[in-house]
């Protein structure tokens, strides 16, 4: 039998981002709308005589093995805590299949970090009740509590406090011109940080519903991103002449996404994006339903 465990860490959309205001500490104040894609990295996770972390996929080789890497900084984190609590945490070799384009704004690093909590829980045959692992996800990012979760989502706060939120599944179209944004310069940029928050959202809506309400709301990093990343404002221009019934920017950027009436559509429209932008990643897929 094989005894590995596998966990996949699913790409995060913005939905709407509403930045509402900003903390003592330089953190900005959130009120935004989330859901996850079926599409994201996968972690293999199995039993070692040494810790050791791989890593394989389209952008593995973009990231390092050894330094500043989210997985590493959970795992060790995660066994920290265990180990406090006397609980054995043994060697484990991770295997991290990196298919997200990296620092996209779809919190690719953060949804590793989650999975590899949500895994390491699998294979230590240890549960940290809800109370003691949000915060531990708290410290690897401001968005790994949310990763965790994983289904649609109200985050406010910084990104910890989360409400579920019943939405429906969405075709979608995920594009990302391959040039990666750093999150804290675009919140650096930003005009105003005293933006409105989001409306109450649709109760027991449907996808049009859906769809109308978040034409009415923002990205509010959409702005600065599109002021360092002028490719940005045509992603969003090409998705919406290619059928989407609403293009944003996700998170910090520079990864945009369309939401489509059907699967048909958004597949059709990847081949118009693929010519049109040959060098960028573009994925069909679609989001998660809620279950609020
Ligand atoms: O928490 P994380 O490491 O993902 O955040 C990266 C950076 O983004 C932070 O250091 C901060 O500068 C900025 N940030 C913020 N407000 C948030 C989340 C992130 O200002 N709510």
């Amino acid at each position: 039998m094989d005894p590995s465990i596998q966990e996949t860490a699913r790409a995060k959309i913005n939905l709407a981002l509403h930045v509402t205001g900003r903390r003592a500490d330089g953190y900005h104040l959130l009120d935004s709308l989330v859901t996850f894609a079926d599409t994201g990295d996968e972690l293999t996770f199995s039993p070692a005589d040494a810790d050791r972390l791989t890593l394989g996929g389209r952008f593995g080789a973009h990231l390092d093995a050894e330094g500043d890497n989210l997985v590493l900084k959970a795992r060790d984190l995660l066994r920290q805590v265990l180990r406090e609590r006397g609980h054995a945490a043994p060697p484990v070799h991770i295997h991290l299949d990196k298919e997200l384009p990296i620092a996209a704004g779809i919190g690719g690093g953060s949804a590793d970090a989650a999975a590899t909590l949500r895994g390491l829980q699998r294979v230590w045959n240890a549960t940290l009740p809800d109370a003691d692992l949000s915060p531990l996800a708290l410290r690897l990012g401001a968005d790994v509590p949310m990763c965790l979760v994983s289904r649609p989502l109200m985050a406010r706060g910084i990104g910890e406090a989360l409400t579920p939120v019943a939405l429906p599944a969405f075709s979608m179209v995920l594009v990302n011109p391959l040039v990666g944004v750093s999150t804290p310069e675009i919140f650096r940029r930003l005009e105003r940080r005293d933006n409105a928050p989001l409306p109450p959202l649709p109760s027991r809506a449907d996808a049009p519903v859906w769809m109308d309400y978040l034409q009415e709301q923002r990205n509010d990093l959409e702005p600065p991103a599109r002021s360092l990343v002028a490719i940005i404002g045509d992603l969003i221009t090409a998705l919406e002449e290619s059928g989407a019934r609403l293009a944003r920017m996700s998170g910090s950027g520079a990864t945009c996404f369309g939401l489509y009436a059907d699967k048909a559509t958004a597949t059709a429209a990847t081949q118009r994006l693929a010519t049109r932008f040959p060098e960028a990643y573009i994925q069909a897929t679609h989001t998660l339903p809620g279950d609020a």
